[in-house]
C-alpha cells in the first residue's frame, strides 16, 4: 500500500513504474515482440522466456528499447505500412521501461500468459529439398565475411515453386542468409567450386567490376524472426528456376562468441503443378559507376530504373555494405507524383531486412524507381574497413554497393529484362549484381 501512497505524489510515470510486474505487463511483449529471438537456440544473446533469465537484462532491456536499437527495424515510421513492421509502439516501450525503473519486480504468477508454442520444423511442406552439401563449422569467435556455397539444381527443365523457406540448422550462427538462383551462362561466383564454402578473393581497391554476364535473381531469404513472407499467399504468383540452374547460398554466419556452431542450412521449395498465373520477379535496381573518394564522411550515390510493365510491388530490400549510411527509396508516378516507398535513415549492414508491403502496390507502366543514399568514408564510421580507399562497387563487405531489390508480380512471361528498362546505373544492363 505504501507503494501506491508514494506513487501518488509522484510523476504518472511513476505511477504506471510501481504497478507493472513481469508476469502481467512484460512477459505479453516479450513473448509477441521478443521471443522469436530471444530464446535458446536462437539469434538474441539471451533468452526472454521466463523471469529468472530475463530479469537481470531489464536495464539492457531499456536502453535497448528507448534507443529503438531493439527490435532491429530500420524504416522510418512515417513512411510506407510493411507487413512485417516490428517497431514497438509506445505504450509497449513506457511499460518495459517502466518495469526496469521500478526494479523488475515479478509479481503475481496467476497474471502469466500461455507460454508460446514456437514451432520447431519446417513451415511449409516442401516437395525438394537442398543443402549445403557438408556441415560448415562456424568459429567461436571473429569476424565471418559472408560465405557463399554454390549447390546445382539438377532441373533439367524451367521449375516454377509457389512457397519457399530457408532452414538453418543452427540458428545461434546464423544472422541472415539468402539464396539465389544463378541461371545457366552466368559467371557470377564462377570460381567457387559447387557445394565448397567460398569467399570471394578481395579485388583491388577501385577495381572496375568483372566484365561479362553476372546474373543471378535473388530467390528468398532468412532473416531471425521472419516466416514465409516472401511468396504469394495465395499462390498465383511462382518464381521460376530456369533449367540447368545454381542455387547459390549466400550465408552470413556470426561467432556467438562462447562456442564454435556447427551449420548446414537446408532450402525447401513447393512446387507450382502447373503454368503459375503470374511471375513473382526480384528486380535489382543499382548504380555501378559511383566513386567514393577516401575520407569522404557523406557521399552520395543515386540509382534508378523505369519499369516498362505494370507491375505489383510486393517487397523492397535496400542494400549496401559496412561504409553504408542511410537510403530512401522514392516512386515516381507517370504523373510525376511522387511518394517514398521505405526510408532508412540509419542503415545497419549487420541487419539486412527487407520490407513486405501491407497491400500490394499497383504500379502503372512508366513508374520509376528511386535510390538516395549516403556512405560515411570516415574513420568515424566504426565499421569502415579502411577510410583511405577509395571505393568502387564490388561484391564484398570491403567494396560497397547502392542496390535494392524489389519484389514484383508480373505476367508469366515476363522476365528481368522486359519488367525493367535501366535509364540510370549504367552497368547494371550488362553486368547484373
Ligand atoms: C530479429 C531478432 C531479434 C528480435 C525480434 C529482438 N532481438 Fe534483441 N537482439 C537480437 C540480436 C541478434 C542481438 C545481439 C546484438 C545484435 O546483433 O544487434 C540482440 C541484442 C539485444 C539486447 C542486448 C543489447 C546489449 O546490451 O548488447 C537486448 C537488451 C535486446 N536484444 C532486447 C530485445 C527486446 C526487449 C526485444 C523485443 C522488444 C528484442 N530484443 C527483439 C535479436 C533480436
Amino acid at each position: 500500500m505504501l507503494r501506491y501512497l508514494m506513487a501518488g505524489v509522484l510523476a504518472a510515470n511513476a505511477v504506471l513504474a510501481a504497478d507493472v510486474t513481469f508476469n502481467r505487463d512484460v512477459l505479453p511483449i516479450l513473448q509477441k515482440n521478443c521471443q522469436t529471438c530471444h530464446r535458446p537456440g536462437e539469434i538474441g544473446p539471451s533468452s526472454f522466456l521466463t523471469y529468472d533469465s530475463t530479469r537481470p537484462w531489464a536495464k539492457a532491456i531499456k536502453t535497448a528499447v528507448v534507443t529503438r536499437v531493439m527490435p532491429p527495424w530500420f524504416a522510418d515510421p512515417k513512411y510506407g505500412h510493411f507487413a512485417n513492421d516490428r517497431r514497438l509502439s509506445d505504450a509497449d516501450v513506457s511499460t518495459l521501461s517502466a518495469w526496469a525503473d521500478a526494479g523488475a519486480p515479478e509479481g503475481d504468477p496467476k497474471d502469466k500468459p500461455v507460454p508460446v508454442k514456437w514451432h520447431e520444423g519446417w513451415n511449409i511442406q516442401p516437395d525438394v529439398v537442398f543443402e549445403i552439401p557438408k556441415p560448415y563449422t562456424v568459429p567461436a569467435t571473429g569476424t565471418i565475411e559472408y560465405t557463399y556455397f554454390v549447390v546445382p539444381s539438377g532441373f533439367t527443365k524451367d521449375t516454377w515453386v509457389i512457397d519457399g523457406e530457408v532452414r538453418p540448422s543452427n540458428r545461434g550462427v546464423v544472422h541472415h542468409a539468402s539464396v539465389h538462383v544463378r541461371p545457366p551462362g552466368s559467371l557470377w561466383m564462377k570460381d567457387a567450386k559447387p557445394g565448397e564454402p567460398y569467399v570471394p578473393p578481395h579485388s583491388a581497391p577501385g577495381a572496375p567490376p568483372p566484365a561479362g554476364n553476372q546474373s543471378n535473381e535473388w530467390l528468398l531469404g532468412y532473416v531471425p524472426g521472419v516466416h514465409g513472407e516472401y511468396f504469394d499467399k495465395n499462390h498465383k504468383a511462382a518464381k521460376l528456376i530456369p533449367a540447368g540452374s545454381d542455387l547459390v547460398f549466400e550465408m552470413h554466419y556470426t561467432a556467438n562468441g562462447k562456442a564454435a556452431g556447427i551449420d548446414q542450412t537446408k532450402v525447401g521449395f513447393v512446387l507450382a503443378k502447373g503454368a503459375p498465373e503470374k511471375r513473382l520477379l526480384t528486380v535489382p535496381v543499382a548504380d555501378m559507376s559511383f566513386t567514393i573518394p577516401p575520407e569522404d564522411p557523406n557521399h552520395a550515390g543515386h540509382a534508378e530504373a523505369e519499369f516498362d510493365q505494370p507491375v505489383e510491388l510486393v517487397y523492397s530490400q535496400p542494400h549496401m555494405h559496412l561504409r553504408g549510411k542511410d537510403m530512401d527509396i522514392h516512386l515516381e508516378y507517370p504523373t510525376g507524383e511522387s511518394q517514398m516507398l521505405v526510408s532508412v535513415p540509419r542503415f545497419d549492414f549487420n541487419w539486412q531486412l527487407v520490407y513486405y508491403e501491407d497491400k500490394p502496390l499497383r504500379l502503372p507502366k512508366g513508374t520509376k524507381i528511386k535510390l538516395d543514399a549516403h556512405w560515411d568514408n570516415s574513420a568515424n564510421n566504426r565499421m569502415n574497413p579502411d577510410p583511405k580507399a577509395t571505393v568502387k562497387w564490388g561484391d564484398q563487405s570491403w567494396d560497397e554497393m547502392i542496390f535494392a531489390w524489389i519484389g514484383v508480380v508480373v505476367p508469366p512471361d515476363v522476365d528481368l529484362d522486359k519488367a525493367m528498362a535501366v535509364r540510370r546505373g549504367n552497368a547494371a544492363n550488362s553486368s547484373r549484381p
